[in-house]
């Protein structure tokens, strides 16, 4: 075991040691994954990351990186009997710049996401990045994952939104890539290898982000469906009038509106009603603040006459639409409340929804009769959180030693289909072995290649991301 003394003298007061205090970051939020660590260490400068990284690479000692701990796939969690410190980038969260003729915000890696957004509207703009867990996630893991969630089909995934980057190499130097440019076609894009690695390349402890006006109003609905065919046929219609200003186009099912209405009593079900599924469908104005919710109203008004939707409810407030959103976004932790959760983050090419959530529920459903489906997800990006819960009063642990089968045939579904078994959650610890299954082998090992130049030691968080 390494002396950690010259580190302490360094970090004093940043070095955790002690099994209590290392604790919270030795698990996930699901507890689904624990593992060990030497330390923990809390950087405040990307300066100080580089030297915390030069002084394990001199020791063979593996980094983790840490941002909120919010991540689904275990990518933040060190492996068990690790020799690793967990580097969290907590302490790094100032914002750096905003500049509005670059339209960019400059943020340290470790920023809040909610704390980014909030910085933006402060300044008369729109940081448009949103999910479920943004006042703990950090942008440093959202640009690591590649993160999704409720605005991508307007404004892309994490990758679209950023220009640049700073990260500290696996060999402890710092780049300086926070470029602000639209346009760069100066060789290979360094920034987009280190989106989505999972901290498997080097770690990231600043980002360019760009910025979007804010909207001047929104109009928001809770849509009740028949089926996910007349759902996409709502969708390409929207689209096709509306185009930029659908901003939302979200779905779930009656299952996961009894769900969060059961673990949240300050929400009422919008649609009495119960449907198969519901739509979380948003518009935005740019230009003024009346007019959208009439907009939406019509929409909906001949989507009804064409049997498209069987009953919706129109926010009539900034509150009754956060409601809606309460609803769309508590799925993740009411379905925590119930028990352990089998997840899928696929996604495939919108029209093909249909056709794998027929074939998955199938599939499924006839081997394991009992659990409890708990469908949802981002629809007008063809991402689908295709999740189970176990049966009412079921053995967890029995549940759970079903995960690898049940993932095996709602994958091999989705690749069918021309899909993918991550879209926006990474692979972590969760999927990293399955990954060989689906993806080719010349693609696993031009993976593998890159984690070689770019990590020849190997010891960015290990025994992710990778087969
Ligand atoms: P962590 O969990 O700390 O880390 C995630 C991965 O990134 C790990 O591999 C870690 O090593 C690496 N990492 C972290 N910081 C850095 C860094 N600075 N440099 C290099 N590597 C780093 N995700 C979505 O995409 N869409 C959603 O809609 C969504 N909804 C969610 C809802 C809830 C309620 C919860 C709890 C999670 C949700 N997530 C969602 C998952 C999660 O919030 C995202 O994956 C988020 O981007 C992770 O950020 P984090 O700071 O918590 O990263
Ligand atoms: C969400 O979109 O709410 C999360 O990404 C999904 C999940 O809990 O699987
Ligand atoms: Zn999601």
């Amino acid at each position: 075991v390494p002396s950690l003394d010259d580190l302490a003298d360094c970090f004093s007061g940043r070095l955790l040691t002690a099994a209590e205090d290392m604790a919270p970051f030795l698990t996930d939020w699901r507890d689904l994954w624990r593992g060990s660590a030497l330390a923990v260490v809390q950087p405040d400068s990307a300066d100080d990351v580089a030297s915390v990284v030069r002084w394990c690479a001199a020791r063979g000692i593996a980094i983790v990186p840490q941002g909120g701990n919010t991540g689904m796939s275990g990518g933040a969690t060190p492996e068990p009997g690790a020799n690793a410190i967990i580097l969290s980038l907590a302490r790094m969260n100032r914002i750096r710049t905003i500049d509005g003729i670059d339209n960019v915000i400059v943020v340290d890696a470790g920023c809040i996401l909610h704390t980014v957004q909030q910085a933006a509207e402060d300044a008369g703009r729109f940081f448009p990045l949103s999910l479920g867990a943004e006042g703990s996630c950090t942008i440093g893991g959202n640009l690591a994952t590649n993160a999704g969630g409720t605005g991508v089909l307007r404004y892309g995934s994490a990758r679209d939104l950023c220009l640049g980057m700073e990260v500290v190499t696996a060999q402890g130097l710092l780049w300086d890539g926070l470029r602000r440019l639209r346009k760069d076609s100066s060789g290979y894009d360094l920034r987009d290898l280190f989106i989505g690695s999972e901290g498997t390349l080097g770690i990231i402890t600043g980002a360019v982000m760009r910025l979007y006006p804010s909207p001047a109003a929104r109009a928001t609905a809770l849509v009740a469906v028949p089926s996910i065919e007349a759902a996409l046929e709502l969708f390409d219609a929207v689209r096709n009038r509306l185009d930029t200003a659908l901003t939302a186009f979200e779905f779930l099912s009656e299952n996961c509106l009894s769900l969060v209405l059961d673990h949240r009593p300050d929400l009422r079900r919008p649609i009495q009603q119960p449907s198969p599924w519901y739509l979380l469908v948003e518009l935005s104005d740019l230009q003024t603040a009346d007019g959208i919710r009439d907009v939406l109203e019509s929409l909906l008004a001949t989507a009804f006459e064409q049997d498209l939707i069987v009953d919706a409810a129109i926010a009539e407030t900034v509150a009754q639409a956060r409601d809606f959103w309460a609803i769309r976004e508590g799925i993740a932790e009411a379905q925590g409340r119930v028990g352990k959760t089998i997840k899928h983050d696929i996604a495939v090419p919108v029209s093909r929804v249909p056709a794998f959530l027929s074939e998955a529920d199938a599939a499924i459903g006839a081997r394991w009769p009992d659990v409890r489906f708990v469908t949802f997800g981002h629809l007008g990006d063809g991402n689908i959180h295709y999740n189970f819960s176990p049966p009412d009063g079921g053995d967890q642990q029995a549940f759970l030693a079903q995960q690898q089968p049940i993932n095996q045939v709602v994958h091999d579904i989705v690749v069918r289909h021309g899909g993918t078994i991550s879209a926006e959650h990474g692979l972590g610890q969760l999927r990293n072995r399955e990954i060989a299954r689906y993806k080719s082998p010349i693609e696993i090992e031009l993976m593998r290649q890159v984690k070689q130049a770019l990590d020849p030691q190997g010891l960015m968080n290990p025994g992710k991301l990778l087969p």
